[in-house]
């Protein structure tokens, strides 16, 4: 079978790996880079053994599937270019600036696969690729409470965003993915420290069916964390997203009452992003389903705007107080 040909559209922090992984992947040949840095551009084409080009239209003709890592306010304009071309697209995430712009890039996606059906759209919500989320997934844990954490020091990039759409929005897509039902209620609190958007963001999300998640995302904190506590019906699972380790704990009946029962999880290590990467050369090829959904990207993108309303009047009342 011959290979997918893919662009990666924005070189930046994150497009360097798109490149890095596209360059060697088994079923992709990279085709060009895009990014109108001239520098930079270059730089990560010769590092990727590829050509580079200031725009999208330059490659549009030479492949069958884009890779967008472009700052999030370029998503809606180069997803379209894209669609309308009858490209694959993976976006990176979150899936557009705006709901508005996530709504006419899904509507985009729509009327391009009347005319080509098979047309895979992806979105790069990369935690669900990550080898201990796919294990908790694969055991059919049901959680009815969850906490996720999600902090860093002060990163100098996507300051543009609020750290909900920059960094909770991983959790948000990853907490309905394993709820399996969407989220119906929102309560927040957050503040800007670096930055004019909120820096700093707790939330508390009710679910359809009862579930409940807390949720803190920060880019202002002194250390970096990023994990998540799930408790079940008689079940518990710790899970640390830097180092892929996932405790699992069940609540058994012996002979003298109820016992915590630790039980072990098979966890074969890898990098959620190739996987991610992998999995879209796969499903263009028709080797395999899409990944996350574009309709997925929007529903978190859905949830991160009811946090910030949510967030947004906080501050107003704090204001008035
Ligand atoms: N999945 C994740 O975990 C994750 C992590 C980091 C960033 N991201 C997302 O990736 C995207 C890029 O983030 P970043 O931190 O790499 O940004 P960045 O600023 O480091 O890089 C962006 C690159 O895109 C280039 N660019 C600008 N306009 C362009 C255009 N019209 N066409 C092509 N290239 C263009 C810039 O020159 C730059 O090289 C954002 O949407 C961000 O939310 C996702």
């Amino acid at each position: 079978m011959s290979k997918l040909r893919v662009a990666v559209v924005g070189v930046g922090h994150l497009g360097q790996h798109h490149a890095r992984i596209a360059g060697s992947a088994p079923n992709a040949v990279l085709t060009a880079v895009v990014d109108p840095d001239p520098a930079r551009g270059p730089e990560i084409a010769a590092k990727s053994g590829t050509s580079w080009a200031a725009s999208l239209d330059q490659v549009l003709g030479d492949v069958d599937a884009v890779q967008i890592a472009a700052p999030t306010g370029f998503h809606h304009a180069l997803g379209l270019q894209a669609l309308k071309a009858g490209k694959h697209v993976l976006m990176e995430k979150p899936l557009a600036a705006t709901l508005e712009e996530g709504q006419a890039l899904l509507e985009a996606l729509s009327k391009a696969r009347a005319s080509k059906p098979g047309l895979v759209a992806q979105v790069g919500h990369l935690e669900r690729f990550n080898p201990a989320v796919a294990a908790l997934r694969e055991r059919g844990f049901k959680p009815r409470f969850l906490e996720a954490v999600r902090v860093s020091p002060f990163p100098a990039r996507s300051l543009e965003v609020d750290v909900v759409m920059d960094v909770m929005i991983h959790d948000l897509d990853l907490l309905r993915a394993l709820v399996g039902r969407p989220v119906v209620d929102v309560e927040a609190v957050g503040i800007p420290v670096l930055t004019p958007y909120a820096d700093l963001v707790n939330a508390r999300l009710k679910f359809e069916g009862g579930a409940f998640a807390t949720v803190t995302a920060s880019r202002v904190a002194r250390k970096k964390e990023r994990t998540l506590r799930a408790f079940g019906d008689k079940e518990y699972a710790s899970l640390d997203f830097a180092t892929q380790k996932l405790e699992l704990l069940r609540l058994v009946m012996g002979p003298e009452g109820p016992q915590v029962q630790p039980e072990t999880a098979d966890i074969v290590e890898g990098e959620p992003l190739r996987l991610e990467i992998e999995a879209f050369h796969a499903a263009c090829l028709g080797l395999g389903r899409e990944g996350v959904t574009w309709e997925e990207g929007q529903e978190a993108m859905r949830v991160a705007d009811l946090v910030q309303k949510a967030v947004a009047k906080s501050l107003a009342e704090i204001h008035r107080a």
